[in-house]
């Protein structure tokens, strides 16, 4: 009789201290212990560890939710998963933070059109969602659970437009054999990526609206990856040859293959091609202030990171979010 009177004490036990450690299944509530700092709990998935920008805007979010949000009252738990560039490696793993009771989710999508089902579950257990860096691409989504959904990036279109300006402002505008015509590749991050598409067709419009005459010579996907940029640009100096005159990239990982293909076929950047990338990767930056590469865009993901954290921290609160926040690019050129 004893034994069973402990059993059930101590079941109960279990589920109350169970209770209190979880707490978070409704939006904005958090969890404390006694007179303690109360924990919250944030889960985040991000599209892929093995992505240059990403892991700098993981690092540093990791770090300034733990470290500089993080007080005695209130203290981040931030757990980052890698979704490995799988949707359904994504969708599990949110539903693993959902069934463990995490306060907020931060999620860097895997698949851009793939926010709804994700949106749909957090509502339903009550549990907010921050999107960053991909930002949710089908109309409606964010209209789904307002208030508790948001997207923090930056806007595409204003780095693409930069990089097209860096070449406007050469001192041949991109021509360097003098025919006319600024003949160039264009090396694209993800299929169906905003940023890929924006900058693809922004960093052209900046040359366009400047009233200059455009080539394409091949177009093709890198997928952000530095390998790819340097395969696609040394098939493309082999066979273009001088005619290339600048190579765009939607990023820095890929501008930096494209600048090791480069100097491997003996071409040299400002003197017979252009190179422009954008992230502002410490290498790219380093290579601007070397003369290998003609410019990047600082895509702040310190500022991005920030913002990021303090909205779901806002949400955890209880709080409720706007739709959208913008953090600005800044052109960073060698001149
Ligand atoms: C960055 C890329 C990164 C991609 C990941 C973009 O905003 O510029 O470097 O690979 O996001 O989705």
């Amino acid at each position: 009789m004893r034994k069973r009177i402990l059993a059930v004490l101590l079941v109960a036990a279990l589920f109350f201290g169970l209770a209190a450690c979880v707490g978070g299944s409704s939006a904005g509530s958090t969890s404390g212990e006694g007179d303690g700092p109360a924990t919250v709990k944030v889960g985040v998935s991000i599209y892929k560890f093995d992505d240059n920008f990403m892991t700098l805007y993981r690092t540093e979010l990791e770090r300034y939710m733990e470290e500089d949000l993080s007080n005695d009252s209130i203290v981040y738990d931030v757990t980052v998963v890698d979704a490995k560039g799988d949707e359904t490696e994504q969708a599990s793993q949110v539903d693993q933070f959902i069934a463990d009771g995490y306060d907020v989710l931060i999620v860097n999508l895997v698949n851009d059109e793939a926010a709804a089902p994700i949106i749909d579950k957090a509502k339903t257990a009550g549990i907010p969602v921050v999107f960053i860096n991909r930002q949710p691409n089908v109309a409606g989504d964010m209209e789904i659970w307002p208030g508790y959904t948001t997207y923090v990036g930056a806007d595409a279109r204003q780095s693409g437009t930069y990089e097209g300006e860096i070449i406007v402002e050469t001192d041949n505008q991109g021509d360097f054999n003098g025919d006319g015509v600024v003949s160039y590749i264009m090396i694209m991050g993800d299929e169906g990526n905003t940023d890929a598409e924006y900058r693809t067709e922004y960093s052209i419009k900046a040359l366009t609206d400047a009233g200059l005459t455009v080539e394409l010579l091949d177009e093709q996907r890198g997928h952000w990856q530095q390998t790819e940029g340097y395969e696609i640009t040394a098939a493309n100096l082999t066979k273009f040859g001088d005619k290339l005159e600048v190579v765009f990239c939607n990023n820095d990982a890929m501008a930096l293959g494209a600048m090791e293909a480069i100097e491997a076929a003996g071409r040299v950047v400002g003197e017979d091609i252009y190179l422009v990338g954008v992230d502002a990767l410490a290498e790219a930056v380093t290579a601007i202030e070397e003369g290998r590469m003609t410019g990047t865009v600082l895509n702040d993901h310190n500022g991005q990171s920030h913002k990021a954290a303090d909205v779901a921290a806002e949400l955890a609160a209880g709080g409720t979010v706007d739709t959208f926040y913008w953090v600005d690019y800044q052109k960073v050129s060698g001149d």
